[in-house]
């Protein structure tokens, strides 16, 4: 087993899942603060200088797993780590933020899909250094593609 500490909390616009932007083409716009405990302050040293940070975070409010499923942004199915979905078997969850300011243990931050309240495991600057041409976007490309030939 792994046993771990929150090192803070995300506090997020969002009450419930159903808050959430979902589906194909939906937008993470939403501001929230990253509540660091006191204790891991000193760890933010010279966060400010990034513009954007990975959020790694618990799906605290998530329940059991299915290895197979249709998420939100397809009608088919696809294998759990082909996908974002809370129901995993180990239940962490992935953000990729902007930060738009620090006040000492409180990080503003723009993007958020977090209900409020979730624990926030770790916080690691942003850096991609995967060129856009070597990128592929898997069944999802495939299914904006079929929206787009429906129109719907
Ligand atoms: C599709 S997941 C993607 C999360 C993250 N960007 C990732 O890739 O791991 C986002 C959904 O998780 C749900 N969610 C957010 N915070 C949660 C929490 N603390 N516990 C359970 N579900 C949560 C919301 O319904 C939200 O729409």
């Amino acid at each position: 087993m792994v046993t771990m500490q929150p090192i803070g909390y995300v506090r997020s616009p969002f009450a419930d899942t159903q808050a959430v932007p979902k589906g194909l083409g939906a937008k993470h716009e939403a501001e929230g603060v990253l509540e660091i405990g006191a204790e891991f302050e000193p760890g933010l040293q010279d966060i400010e200088g990034f513009s954007h940070l990975f959020v790694i975070w618990a799906f605290d409010r998530s329940e059991g797993c299915d290895l197979v499923g249709a998420p939100p942004t397809d009608n088919r199915p696809h294998g759990v780590f082909a996908t974002r979905s809370p129901r995993r078997p180990n239940p962490i969850g992935l953000t990729v933020v902007e930060l738009l300011r620090r006040e000492g243990p409180r990080l503003h931050v723009r993007g958020i899909d977090m209900l409020d309240g979730t624990p926030i495991l770790d916080i690691k600057p942003y850096l991609s250094s995967v060129p856009p041409e070597r990128l592929r976007r898997g069944w999802l490309a495939e299914a904006e593609a079929r929206k787009g030939q429906s129109g719907s």
